[in-house]
């Protein structure tokens, strides 16, 4: 089934990969006439040291044609106005899945396109690219699905089946974007300004006191919320993944060096909103996040 894809970094091009290989036809929607042009139509997929290219279009918003299933895979910030740009397009009752980083628009979507289903995503992995088109699948993990507008219903948008990812239909999709997010905002903000890789997190004693203090205040709004992430607490989970991705540069950290903007709104800022909205004061978290923001050419 046609599927239209919003976003062609790395988890993008892994998605259209995937969807390729099934058999459904995809439509790379680019964000102007040069990066159209750099696209020659075919996306290459490395996974365990094998190449395999796929052929696919790639089109403008005001040309892709009428969309029935959207993948949109920008940064957070990107993906209400990137939204808007092919809204005129968008079927009644289209199936739009929004998987990125961060929290905020999964609730926003909703609200603004009732006439749509709208999914959340959130995913383990792990994917880069090589150059523009050709994406490295270095790392299998999961894909979780749900609606975060309908909790409790576990159905997966329909159009996904014979991919090689792992989908998991999740009826409780807010709580998995919550885990994510908290280890988001355990291991993004430090790595990036102390410009380390994940595993120093745990090998620097001071760094180590930050995470520790950062995740004590997720750990409180948590209880709060009434929201229970980890059977081990949020430390123990942030530990194991700076662990697990010890050599890895976050993706927080690449943004500010190579002078992206950062998805820190929509990480420990979506943390801090939620905090005030039930009068409580996370102040690591909030020293840290103005730290960044004092710091503006980096964001
Ligand atoms: O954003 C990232 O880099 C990753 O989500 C994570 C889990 C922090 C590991 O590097």
């Amino acid at each position: 089934m046609y599927w239209h894809i919003l976003g062609a970094g790395a988890i993008g091009c892994l998605w259209a990969a995937q969807l390729c290989q099934a058999g459904h036809p995809v439509s790379l929607i680019l964000r102007n006439p040069s990066r159209l042009d750099s696209f020659d139509g075919q996306l290459t997929l490395e996974h365990d040291g094998q190449c395999r290219s796929f052929q696919l279009a790639g089109c403008l918003a005001d040309s892709c044609g009428p969309i029935d299933r959207l993948l949109l895979t920008t940064k957070a910030y990107d993906v209400v106005e990137a939204l808007h740009g092919v809204a005129h397009q968008l079927r009644p009752g289209a199936q739009i899945v929004l998987l990125h980083n961060g929290m905020g628009p999964q609730q926003q979507v909703p609200e603004l396109y009732p006439a749509q289903q709208v999914w959340s995503a959130t995913s383990t992995d792990g994917a880069w690219l090589r150059e523009p088109f050709h994406v490295v699948w270095a790392g299998r993990g999961e894909t979780r699905i749900g609606r975060f507008d309908a909790p409790g219903e576990a159905q997966l948008p329909d159009g996904l089946d014979g991919l090689e990812l792992q989908l998991l239909a999740d009826p409780a999709i807010e709580l998995s974007l919550w885990r994510k997010l908290a280890i988001n905002c355990a291991i993004n903000p430090l790595t990036a300004l102390h410009g380390c890789r994940n595993g120093e997190l745990l090998s620097t004693p001071q760094i180590h006191r930050q995470m520790q203090q950062v995740c004590a205040e997720i750990e409180q709004l948590c209880q709060q919320r009434q929201l229970k992430l980890f059977p081990d607490g949020v430390l123990a989970a942030a530990e194991q993944v700076a662990r697990g991705t010890a050599a890895n540069y976050s993706s927080m950290l690449q943004d500010r060096r190579n002078g992206r903007r950062t998805e820190i709104d929509y990480i420990t800022g979506y943390l801090l909103d939620s905090a005030r909205q039930l009068g409580l004061a996370l102040p690591e978290n909030e020293r840290l996040f103005k730290q960044f923001n004092s710091k503006k050419t980096n964001r």
